[in-house]
């Protein structure tokens, strides 16, 4: 049986003993790099600086609940305000790889900036088992492949360090419940809302599917279902619509709901019509650009979880 008290005073005690200079982590909110930055403050104090960079491509209020995370936790860290670098960087860009790429360079840009100006010798990594255990074909794709901030040590000749790198999901669950931090938060893309907008990325296509988003969220979660994912693509394609007496050229949104172990294959969630056509109206009713939503009703293969 997993004791996390007996696993959290080893790790601390074995990363007091193997990092020997100042650390520095990336949360994203997430559970496993949350949990790892606990453990690397308890063991280093203040000689470890947990960073949180706010892309803006993150959900409504994300930004504001790592931070009440953080501080509940009592670790050191700081908040980056990249939002005019994502966006600006992100500006015109339409291929969602393009996309992905300038997420990744931007996110190592700013995290080195601030690795720099901390004098970081050791780079702490929450990496659980499944992100590089082999299966079947070969090494996994990793789900982190964003915050795989992997260039990093030898450009600054820092070293890695994964204290969570023998444990699993499950594992890594019970430690999240033991420091009393949401333990089971849905899978969230490195790149964030930026792979659920088709085409390009705005402060106001951004600010669309944030409110889409949240409608979605708090919909479901009120009626308890609990899908393992389930979040709203904004489409590039305009539809027609009707407001008042009025014909208007809006936006259309897809909800995506899906059920999966791991997210390599997953079937369309069978939501109650009912609920669905509730959320629709509350998304149409409370977001006037919006006048269109359709439901995705497709399982992964043969479509990705994701739009983009
Ligand atoms: P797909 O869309 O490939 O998604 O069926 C499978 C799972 O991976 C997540 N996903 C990503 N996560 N960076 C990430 O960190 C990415 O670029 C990325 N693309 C997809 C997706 O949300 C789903 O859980």
């Amino acid at each position: 049986m997993f004791n996390p008290t007996i696993f959290i005073n080893e790790a601390i005690n074995k990363m007091k003993k193997e990092v020997n200079g100042k650390a520095i982590i990336a949360v994203s909110g997430g559970v496993d790099s949350t949990v790892a930055a606990k453990i690397t403050y308890d063991a280093l104090k203040d000689e470890s600086l947990a960073i949180y960079v706010d892309t803006g491509l993150m959900r409504l209020n994300e930004t504001e609940n790592v931070r009440a995370i953080l501080d509940k936790l009592g670790i050191n860290y700081k908040i980056v305000d990249g939002q005019e670098t994502f966006l600006s960087n992100l500006k015109d860009i339409e291929d969602p790889e393009i996309k992905r790429k300038v997420i990744g360079k931007t996110f190592i840009e700013l995290f080195e900036i601030e690795a720099r100006k901390f004098g970081a010798k050791f780079l702490i990594q929450g990496t659980i088992a499944p992100d590089w255990i082999e299966s079947g074909g070969g090494l996994r794709d990793t789900i982190k492949s964003h915050h795989n901030v992997g260039g990093l040590p030898e450009k600054m000749g820092i070293k890695i360090y994964e204290p969570l790198r023998d444990l699993y999901k499950d594992e890594v669950r019970k430690l999240a419940e033991f420091y009393e931090i949401p333990s089971k938060r849905q899978p969230f893309p490195g790149p964030g809302l930026a792979v659920r907008i088709m085409g390009r990325i705005t402060r106001e296509r951004l600010d669309l599917l944030k409110r889409a988003t949240d409608i979605l969220e708090r919909g479901l979660e009120r009626e308890g279902i609990i899908p393992w994912q389930y979040f709203v693509v904004l489409l590039s394609d305009r539809s027609t619509g009707v407001h008042g007496d009025r014909r208007v050229y809006g936006n259309t949104v897809a909800i995506r709901c899906v059920d999966s172990i791991d997210g390599m294959t997953a079937n369309f969630t069978q939501i109650p019509w009912d609920i669905i056509a509730g959320i629709s109206r509350e998304i149409t009713n409370k977001i006037p650009e919006i006048n269109r939503v359709v439901y995705d009703i497709t399982d992964k293969p043969p479509a990705t979880i994701e739009w983009e």
